[in-house]
Formats: C-alpha cells, sequence, structure tokens
C-alpha cells in the first residue's frame, strides 16, 4: 500500500487526510488499483486495517468466484475488500453501524472516488431493521469484525440469519488470532457452524504486501453447519 500526503479531494472532511492506494496486479501485471480516503484519527472505520488488505488480497485471488456474485461486507469501513469485490463484477451491499453516520458518508466517497457502484447501507449487528431481510447475500465479507468479545453475539447473530437466508451462503473474515483456535472453535459449537477453510492471512500475500504488514491474521470461511 502507498501512502499519500494532504489530499484535496473535492468535499471530502478536512479530518480525512490522507488517500492510500491499493494494487492487484494477476501474474501478467494485469488488474487495477484502488484508492482509498482514510483519517488518521485511528477511527476504526475511517481507516484501512491490515485484516482489510488480506481480506481484499483473496477477493482478488479468487475473484472468479466473486464474478456475479452477491456480496455484503460487513463493518466495512474503509470497504477495501467490498470494492475489490465490485470491481470484478460482483453486486455489492457494504454496511457499517446505522449510528456511525461519518463512516457511512465516508464509504460513500469511496465508492464516487473509484467510480463503483455499490449500495451503501446502515446495518448493525444484532439489529433486524425491514432492509435486512431483503439482502439475500451469497458471499458475507468481514475484515477485523472479530476485535469486541461484547459484540460476539451480535455479530453472531447476523452472520448466522444472513447465512440462513441464502443456501450454501458462506461468511469470508479475516482477524488477529489471539487465542490460538479457541474462539473459532467455540463460536462454531454455539451458533451450529462449520469453518470451511482457515489459512494464515500471510500464506498468500504477495511478499511486498506482506512487509508492510504484521501480527498473525488468520482468513476463515463459514458456512451453516450440513452445507
Ligand atoms: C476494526 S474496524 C474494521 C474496518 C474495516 N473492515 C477494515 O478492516 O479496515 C471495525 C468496523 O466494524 C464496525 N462496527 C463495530 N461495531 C459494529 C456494530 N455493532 N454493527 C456494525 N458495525 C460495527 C466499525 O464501525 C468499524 O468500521
Amino acid at each position: 500500500m502507498e501512502r499519500e500526503g494532504e489530499d484535496d479531494v473535492a468535499g471530502v472532511d478536512s479530518s480525512l487526510t490522507t488517500t492510500s492506494l491499493h494494487h492487484f496486479r494477476d501474474s501478467d501485471d494485469v488488474g487495477f488499483t484502488l484508492t482509498i480516503l482514510e483519517s488518521m484519527k485511528e477511527d476504526y472505520g475511517l481507516f484501512v486495517w491490515p485484516c482489510s488488505v488480506i481480506l481484499a488480497e483473496y477477493v482478488w485471488q479468487q475473484r472468479s468466484r466473486f464474478s456475479g456474485a452477491n456480496v455484503l461486507e460487513l463493518g466495512a469501513g474503509t470497504s477495501l475488500p467490498g470494492l475489490v469485490a465490485a470491481k470484478v463484477g460482483a453486486t455489492v451491499t457494504l454496511t457499517d453501524d446505522c449510528n456511525r453516520t461519518e463512516v457511512l458518508a465516508n464509504i460513500g466517497r469511496q465508492c464516487d472516488l473509484n467510480n463503483l457502484n455499490c449500495k451503501v447501507q446502515g446495518l448493525t449487528w444484532g439489529v433486524w431493521d425491514a432492509p435486512i431481510f431483503d439482502l439475500h447475500p451469497n458471499i458475507i465479507l468481514g475484515a477485523d469484525v472479530l476485535y469486541d468479545t461484547t459484540a460476539f453475539d451480535d455479530l453472531f447473530a447476523t452472520v448466522t440469519f444472513l447465512l440462513q437466508s441464502y443456501p450454501g451462503s458462506v461468511f469470508i473474515t479475516t482477524y488477529h488470532n489471539r487465542s490460538g483456535h479457541r474462539l473459532i472453535e467455540f463460536l462454531m459449537v454455539k451458533w451450529g457452524l462449520n469453518c470451511m477453510k482457515l489459512i494464515d492471512g500471510f500464506s498468500f500475500l504477495p511478499a511486498q504486501k506482506a512487509s508492510g504488514l504484521s501480527g498473525n491474521i488468520q482468513l476463515v470461511e463459514i458456512a451453516l453447519n450440513g452445507e
């Protein structure tokens, strides 16, 4: 990721002082670059977290699977994974906490800046507002949404509901692994879910991107039990 200095993008809050460039390239050096507006205030939803860089790269590498998919990103923040999904041909809804209007407005700016037509919607985990009943995604994304243990039940209530709303759907999330695999095992049993794939987030990341990141980040694909 490259960061640039002060930006002067029209209409952007003055606290959003940085743009970062994110490159996605295949082995023939064909691909695209996305520009993300960030605030260096370290607000949770206005900064590109490492989990997001890793999940976005995974979407790019699995792009044939995302082309034509109906994708929903939870806790999207600056939305890099969802924007990559849109770029490779998915129909994408980007969501974040209903109460965080600054984050939701910034998601809209990311779409405009990258000429991507995504739906932006408030979706607070564990809250059953009417629009959630119309979503039916077949791929749900979430980067760094497993960080506050007090929010896990609300998050997984929403994820389980969404998985039930579309047969064969999957939740793909990246998270900082601080407890071995016990956390995922616990959540799978509690919510009647099945861990389909669990991989080291750095195992597929190009060296150039990995060099700027650190930590133990895992990527997990989760489905309903029996699917
Ligand atoms: C650590 S940030 C990750 C942001 C982005 N996915 C990334 O990786 O760069 C967590 C995100 O979850 C959102 N969030 C936190 N609690 C939430 C809730 N109860 N409902 C919906 N979104 C929530 C925050 O607003 C924030 O955008």
